[in-house]
């Protein structure tokens, strides 16, 4: 006989989630995470934070890497986040996330992090010289997480592993201390347009800030002209857009770009296609890059805008913590006392 499924988790749904300062941010951070986290903060309590030490499990430069933190925030402000609704902070200044961390090293299975896809891709040839905190990523990353007791978690596709394992720590932690219901099951927000925005140079890797080549991806900062320019050097095959979607199938390039339109846009690719289907690219890059301009321009110009005051950033890192603080310790006081810590 099967065991009944332990009680759901009942408390508020929260939506949580956070980005890397490890790097300038791009067009498939832009659509696959920002847009996302400020459509959601109008639906359910919102976190949103820079994740500085993440980015630490690699090398970072210190007076880089507060510098990039300040421009992710600036970023998540220009995307249309609103500090009076969702919560902005660094990770590092809500210290209950590296508590819960060393808990969830403890419940998390040596076997779980093996299967870790991002870690292996990370670490390359040499694993033995990557560092240990590049190992335990995902049980960081489970805390940022649960330490809000977040249901929801909007990320691109390529996070889908990490909130699977976020899931297995709340199940095992829920019943190796005999709390049923206590941490939620996240539910990972994966869908929509733009989960999985491709390098403009290689229809088969995603854009990433880590590709060599700056023609790869469009940045957050570049401007209308740089913005321009990469679309018209885009790879792309000679052939026009197909009449249907299936035509796509084949053509990695062709597929991204109407992706790209398509989410830029607010359509479905169908409709992309339904307007642009048998014309060749000469006519729909242009179309393409007068789109990009005309919405992310705006953005780098806001985000220049915010980084010009960077007290004021900080001003609105520290009213986040102290928000996000308010619900992070009750939790992990509530772990303390069932993982049998004393309280003095
Ligand atoms: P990263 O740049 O890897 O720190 O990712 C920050 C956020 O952007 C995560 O939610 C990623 O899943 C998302 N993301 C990164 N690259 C892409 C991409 N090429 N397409 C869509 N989403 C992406
Ligand atoms: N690992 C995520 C990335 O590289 C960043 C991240 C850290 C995160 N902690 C998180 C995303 C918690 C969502 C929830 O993009």
């Amino acid at each position: 006989m099967s065991q009944p499924p332990p009680p759901a988790y009942t408390g508020p749904e929260r939506v949580l989630s956070g980005v890397q300062p490890s790097g300038a941010l791009h067009l498939g951070n832009y659509l696959g995470a920002l847009v996302k986290f400020a459509r959601l903060q109008h639906e359910r309590e919102t976190f949103i934070f820079v994740a500085d030490q993440h980015a630490i499990t690699v090398w970072q430069d210190p007076a880089l890497l507060a510098q990039q933190t300040r421009e992710i925030a600036a970023a998540y402000l220009a995307a249309g986040l609103d500090p009076a609704k969702a919560a902005i902070f660094p990770q590092s200044a809500v210290r209950e996330h590296v508590e819960l961390a060393w808990v969830f090293n403890c419940v998390a299975r040596l076997g779980w992090l093996d299967r870790m896809t991002q870690f292996k891709e990370k670490s390359g040839k040499h694993k033995e010289r990557s560092s240990v905190g590049l190992y335990t990523y995902p049980v960081l990353q489970a805390a940022d997480i649960l330490v809000y007791k977040a249901t929801h978690v909007p990320v691109g596709e390529d996070q889908r592993q990490h909130l699977e394992l976020t899931r297995d720590v709340a199940a095992k932690f829920n019943h190796d201390y005999d709390a049923p219901g206590f941490f939620p099951l996240t539910e990972a927000l994966t869908q929509g347009p733009g989960a999985r925005i491709m390098s403009l140079r290689d229809g088969s890797a995603k854009m990433s800030k880590s590709d060599p080549s700056d023609l790869s991806r469009i940045n957050l900062t570049d401007d209308a002209d740089a913005i321009a320019s990469k679309i018209r050097k885009a790879k792309t095959d000679p052939e026009p857009l197909p009449e249907g979607l299936d035509g796509l199938a084949e053509r990695p390039e062709a597929k991204n770009l109407v992706g790209i339109y398509a989410a830029l846009a607010g359509k479905t690719d169908a409709e992309v296609i339904a307007e642009f289907g048998g014309k060749g690219f000469g006519t729909f890059k242009p179309a393409l890059a007068d789109l990009a301009v005309a919405q992310l321009a705006p953005v780098g110009e806001r985000m220049r805008g915010y980084l010009a005051d960077p007290r004021e950033i900080d001003r609105i890192l520290k009213a986040g913590a102290d928000r996000a603080r308010a619900v992070a310790a009750p939790v992990v006081d509530e772990v303390r006392r069932k993982v049998g810590f004393i309280s003095l």
